[in-house]
């Protein structure tokens, strides 16, 4: 039994739509409770965070990194951090925007750096990039070629509807990684019997 807790935030429903599939993508996994957790609503839910084994963070980019409210709640971590409270619980991360590129590496890194700063693990996506030969396509898994975490996009133009179902997919699959590496630490947590 392990438990995840998709921390998100999302200002026109996108990144909301991301973080479902991620928490969809978790609770495949037989044996995981899954959470979804606006950051706006976060302040109800901070036992919930220090009980999780694993902790995905979620933003939108914004002006090339993570949004504001998002930073606000890793700047409000500040009183976990210096207890440590998360420490050698599994991270990992996901951001949507408007372009292709939009400068989302950045915003990894943050939440990489986050999660650094937390004494996490950190859980990288775990696919080889889609989308890169004659062969491929905007179908592909991973299309959009990300290592550090699920990396997704739509057009400014339009509503979460028009996110990509292999974006979806691909955040699907970070949530399923993290979920099993879960439950393999959660299994080494329990007593051998003798
Ligand atoms: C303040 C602001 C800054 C943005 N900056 C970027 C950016 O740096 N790169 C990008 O590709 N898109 C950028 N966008 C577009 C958003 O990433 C995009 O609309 C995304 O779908 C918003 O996700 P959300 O609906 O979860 O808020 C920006 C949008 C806003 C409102």
């Amino acid at each position: 039994m392990s438990k995840i807790t998709v921390v998100y935030h999302s200002g026109y429903g996108h990144t909301a739509a991301v973080a479902k599939a991620v928490a969809r993508g978790a609770a495949s996994e037989r044996g995981t409770e899954v959470q979804l957790i606006s950051v706006t609503d976060i302040d109800k839910h901070w036992d919930t965070l220090d009980q999780a084994d694993a902790l995905i963070f979620g933003t939108p980019t914004y002006m090339g990194g993570v949004s504001a409210p998002f930073k606000t709640f890793m700047d409000a971590s500040a009183k976990v951090w210096f207890v440590q409270g998360w420490k050698d619980k599994l991270a990992a991360g996901f951001t949507h925007s408007g372009s292709q590129n939009g400068d989302k590496f950045n915003t990894v890194t943050q939440l990489f750096t986050f999660a650094m700063q937390h004494g996490m693990i950190w859980t990288g996506l775990g696919l080889m990039p889609g989308n890169n030969t004659s062969k491929g396509s905007t179908n592909d898994l991973n299309r959009l070629g990300g290592f550090g975490g699920a990396l997704t996009q739509s057009n400014n133009d339009q509503g979460a509807e028009a996110i990509p179902a292999s974006d979806l997919k691909t955040a699907e699959a970070l949530g399923a990684r993290v979920a099993r590496l879960a439950l393999r630490m959660a299994r080494e947590r329990e007593p051998v019997a003798a």
